[in-house]
């Protein structure tokens, strides 16, 4: 067996995952690279998630009764883990959501309600890059076909990274919100996030990052990245589907706009007009996913109980590992950063002209899952001249014998193919 400074306990973290032992197509064992789309759930989540229904379910800030009360009390303690798993100066800071989309929606929308200083109008910019996902794309084009403010974007170098010579360009004094992603999903490029944060705060711009592919998989600190809101989600993070996060300084959110309302959001309401709950509630009208933030929060007790240094050391290890192997295969074409430096575990790549469909259908009859298509981030195929990638992405319980899997599926489809 491959051994590599820096790994993980594979043998021991797996045990906690029962999917990871499954056979597909029959006899083949399952080897999972998919996990920049989601991961896989260890025994402790599934077991908060079945524990919850079965002890604790109910409605939450609305009853006096018992259940109410608990499922109350293990809610707002998801939000004290959230809240300290980010190093957030608040637990008011941390707001649920269903997902990071919801998310970055949110932060799009309150700046639509926003009167000044934060008011979006045809006077002012948006700040995207080319390698957002669509997520942070679409709702920032949304904003700026309602408001009539110009959308703006850093492009790309052709080794996948962002291309910050023109940042004063880019962002100007008319720059009200920089948005961007902290680790691409298509490209795994990490970007720097220094030097965007300077130059937005040089001209008093709001600082939004996606974290969707970061917080799994690093150790992750809002105040550090001196961002105003940093999203994310928890099923990339052994987490549930259904609950994603939006962390945003606390002024901001005090000033801000809701965008949805109901339930669960207001202090009053009267025929006429309603007053709101202070935040982080002003944000979250209805029903909450309760359950689901109780996951999460049993997603970051068993994160934490690995540590995300140690996390983020196995995959640079596999990742090293993967660029070295992947390096060997012919006619491979890595998109994205070619070394392991500055990038996350997800590796997107083309396989000479067989299109990435093929190629993930072949490794799926192996039993090798992989992503394929453009990864909801399609600027960055049109950007490199690419219909699509094959995607391999790592996590904790991924293996050095997982990614030889990989290689040697990949021979069988150059076989296959000719
Ligand atoms: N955003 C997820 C991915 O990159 C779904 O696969």
């Amino acid at each position: 067996m491959t051994q590599l400074p820096g790994l993980l306990d594979t043998e021991a973290i797996r045990k906690d995952f029962p999917i990871l032992d499954r056979l597909v197509h029959d006899d083949r064992k399952l080897v999972y690279l998919d996990n920049a789309a989601t991961s896989q759930k260890p025994r402790q989540v599934l077991d908060a998630l079945s524990e919850y229904y079965e002890r604790y379910n109910a409605n939450v800030h609305r009853g006096v009764h018992v259940l109410a009360e608990e499922a109350t009390a293990l809610y707002e303690g998801a939000r004290d883990k959230v809240a300290e798993f980010i190093n957030a100066p608040s637990r008011d800071e941390v707001i649920f959501t269903k997902n990071a989309s919801e998310s970055l929606n949110l932060v799009a929308n309150m700046l639509g309600w926003a009167d000044e200083p934060y008011r979006v109008d045809h006077e002012t910019e948006i700040v995207i890059t080319e390698m957002e996902h669509h997520s942070n794309i679409v709702p920032w084009q949304l904003l700026a076909q309602r408001t009539g403010a110009k959308l703006k974007w850093f492009g790309l170098t052709d080794d996948g990274r962002l291309d910050l010579s023109n940042i004063d360009e880019v962002i100007t004094e008319k720059t009200k919100i920089v948005s961007f992603v902290l680790v691409s999903n298509i490209l795994g490029t990490l970007n720097p996030v220094e030097a965007i944060v300077r130059r937005a705060q040089e001209v008093g711009a709001l600082v939004c990052i996606d974290a969707s592919q970061a917080a799994p998989h690093m150790p992750l600190d809002v105040q550090a990245l001196q961002a105003d809101f940093v999203a994310f989600t928890g099923h990339k993070m052994c987490g549930p589907t259904g609950i994603g996060v939006l962390w945003g300084r606390q002024e901001l959110l005090e000033d801000l706009p809701p965008f949805l309302g109901g339930g669960e959001m207001i202090e009053t309401v009267s025929m006429h007009s309603s007053t709101y709950a202070p935040a982080p509630h002003k944000f979250e009208a209805g029903t909450p996913p309760v359950a689901q933030a109780v996951g999460l929060g049993a997603a970051i007790d068993y994160l934490n109980s690995i540590g995300m240094d140690k996390i983020l050391a196995h995959e640079h290890a596999l990742t090293e590992y993967a660029v070295r192997r992947l390096a060997e295969v012919p006619d491979l074409r890595i998109i994205g950063p070619t070394t392991a430096e500055d990038r996350g575990a997800a590796i997107s790549f083309t396989l000479g002209d067989i299109h990435p469909h093929d190629v993930g259908q072949v490794l799926d009859e192996q039993g090798i899952a992989v992503r394929v298509g453009h990864h909801c981030a399609r600027p960055v195929c049109l950007r490199y001249g690419i219909p699509a990638t094959t995607r391999a992405s790592f996590y904790l319980y991924s293996t050095p014998a997982e990614i030889d899997a990989l290689v040697d599926g990949l021979e069988h489809v150059r076989n296959f193919f000719g």
